[in-house]
C-alpha cells in the first residue's frame, strides 16, 4: 500500500517525535536516523526524501564540492553518529559537534524545550558530547563522507578561559585529517564565559596557532547578539589570522525576542531569522568578496535561502526548522531556490550569491 505524501514512513515518524518530549525526541530521531543509515533499504528510505541532484544547486570552493547549499547546522549531531543519514536526506555540507576535548554530559535536563507556535526552540544543553577521542574514532570507522564535512569545536566547562587556547589546539591536533573544515565555536551562550572568547586577542592567537597544524579551512562561529561593528572586526580579524570565513550566527541569548521564553538558554528558529539576517547583512557588507559567509538561524524556506544567499553567503545551514518540518524539508527548501533563482535569470546558485552587495 503508497501512503498518501503526508503520511509516508519518514512523514509519520516525523509526527511521533512531535508528540515526545524535546530531548528523547532527538534522540530517538538520531537512534532512527542511525539505523536507516546501517542498510540499503533504510538508506533508499532517506534517499526518497531528498531533493533532486540539480547542478544548478552546485558549488566549488575551498577545493570542496558542494551539491547545494543548505547545510545540517552543528549541535543536531553532536557525537558524528548519522553523518550518512544526513547526507542521504539532502544535506550539502554537514557539520558534527560542538566536541569538546574531554567528553562531558552538559547541564541538567530538561535543557531543552519546544516553542511550537513560534516555530523556534530554547537549549541549554552546554555541549553534552563525547569527547574529542570517541569522535575521531566513530569517523574513522564510518566511510567518508560523501559531502563536505565541518567539525565545530568547543572547549571543556572547567577548562578556565586563560587555558582555552589549550582545548581547541588539542582538538584540532586530534581530528585533523577527519574533517573538510572546522569551527571555532565561540559563541554558545550555554558554557560559562565562552563569549568572551569572542575578541581579537584570542581569535588572533588562536587562529595563528592552528594554521600551525592543519591545512584544512577554518571558520568561526559568532554569537547573533554581538554589536555590527564588534562582529565585523572579530571576522576581520580571524581572516587575517588565517580563517576562511565566519557562520553567523549561534542561537541568541535577547529572551525579549520571545514572550514565552522560559530565559534559561539559547533561542533558534524563526524568532532568530531576523537578527540573524542582520549580523550577515552586516559582516558582509564589509567582508563580502575577502572571506567565505556561511548564514544560520530561522531558515525555514527556499526563499530565506535565497535572500541570504543575494546578501553574501555562498552557503547556509539549519538546525529548527528540521525539527518543525521533518526531512522533507530540503525538498521543498531545493525547489523553491530553484525558483527563484530561475524566475531571477540565475543559472545557478554561484551567480546569485553578494548580488545584493
Ligand atoms: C544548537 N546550536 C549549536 N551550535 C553550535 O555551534 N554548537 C552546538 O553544539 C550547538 N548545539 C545546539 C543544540 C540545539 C538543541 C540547538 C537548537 C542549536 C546552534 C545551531 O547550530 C544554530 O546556530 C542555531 O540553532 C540557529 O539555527 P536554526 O536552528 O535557527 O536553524
Amino acid at each position: 500500500m503508497t501512503l498518501p505524501p503526508k503520511l509516508n514512513r519518514l512523514g509519520l515518524a516525523h509526527r511521533l517525535l512531535l508528540s515526545l518530549p524535546p530531548e528523547p525526541a532527538h534522540r530517538c530521531a538520531i537512534l532512527a536516523l542511525k539505523a536507516a543509515q546501517a542498510s540499503a533499504a533504510g538508506r533508499s528510505v532517506l534517499r526518497r526524501h531528498a531533493p533532486q541532484p540539480d547542478s544548478r544547486l552546485e558549488q566549488t570552493f575551498l577545493g570542496l564540492r558542494f551539491p547545494n547549499p543548505v547545510g545540517l547546522a552543528a549541535g543536531f549531531d553532536k557525537d558524528g553518529e548519522i553523518i550518512a543519514a544526513a547526507a542521504e536526506l539532502g544535506f550539502g555540507l554537514i557539520e558534527v559537534g560542538t566536541v569538546t576535548p574531554r567528553p562531558q554530559r552538559g547541564n541538567p535536563r530538561p535543557r531543552l524545550f519546544r516553542h511550537r507556535r513560534e516555530r523556534s526552540l530554547e537549549n541549554c544543553m552546554g555541549f553534552n558530547n563525547a569527547g574529542g577521542p570517541a569522535l575521531r574514532a566513530r569517523l574513522h570507522r564510518a566511510s567518508a563522507a560523501t559531502v563536505p564535512l565541518g567539525i565545530n569545536l568547543g572547549k571543556n566547562k572547567d577548562t578556565p578561559n586563560e587555558k582555552a587556547i589549550d582545548d581547541y589546539l588539542e582538538l584540532v591536533e586530534g581530528l585533523d585529517g577527519c574533517c573538510d573544515y572546522f569551527v571555532v565555536n565561540v559563541s554558545s551562550p550555554n558554557t560559562p564565559g565562552l563569549r568572551d572568547l569572542q575578541n581579537r586577542r584570542f581569535l588572533d592567537q588562536l587562529l595563528v596557532a592552528v594554521e600551525e597544524v592543519t591545512k584544512v579551512p577554518v571558520f568561526i562561529k559568532l554569537s547573533p547578539d554581538l554589536v555590527r561593528d564588534e562582529a565585523i572586526d572579530l571576522v576581520a580579524t580571524a581572516v587575517a589570522a588565517g580563517a576562511a570565513g565566519a557562520i553567523l550566527t549561534n542561537t541568541t541569548a535577547e529572551h525579549a525576542l520571545l514572550p514565552s521564553a522560559r530565559r534559561v538558554g539559547g533561542l533558534s528558529g524563526a524568532v532568530l531569522r531576523e537578527r540573524s539576517f542582520a549580523l550577515l547583512d552586516a559582516v558582509a557588507s564589509e567582508l563580502y568578496g575577502s572571506c567565505l559567509l556561511i548564514s544560520v538561524g530561522g531558515i525555514e524556506s527556499g526563499r530565506e535561502v535565497y535572500r541570504r544567499l543575494r546578501a553574501g553567503a555562498s552557503l547556509v545551514q539549519l538546525y529548527t526548522a528540521l525539527v518543525y518540518n521533518g526531512p522533507g524539508l530540503l525538498g521543498a527548501i531545493a525547489s523553491e531556490l530553484i525558483e527563484h533563482l530561475s524566475a531571477d535569470g540565475f543559472e545557478s546558485v554561484g551567480a546569485a550569491i553578494g548580488v545584493d552587495r
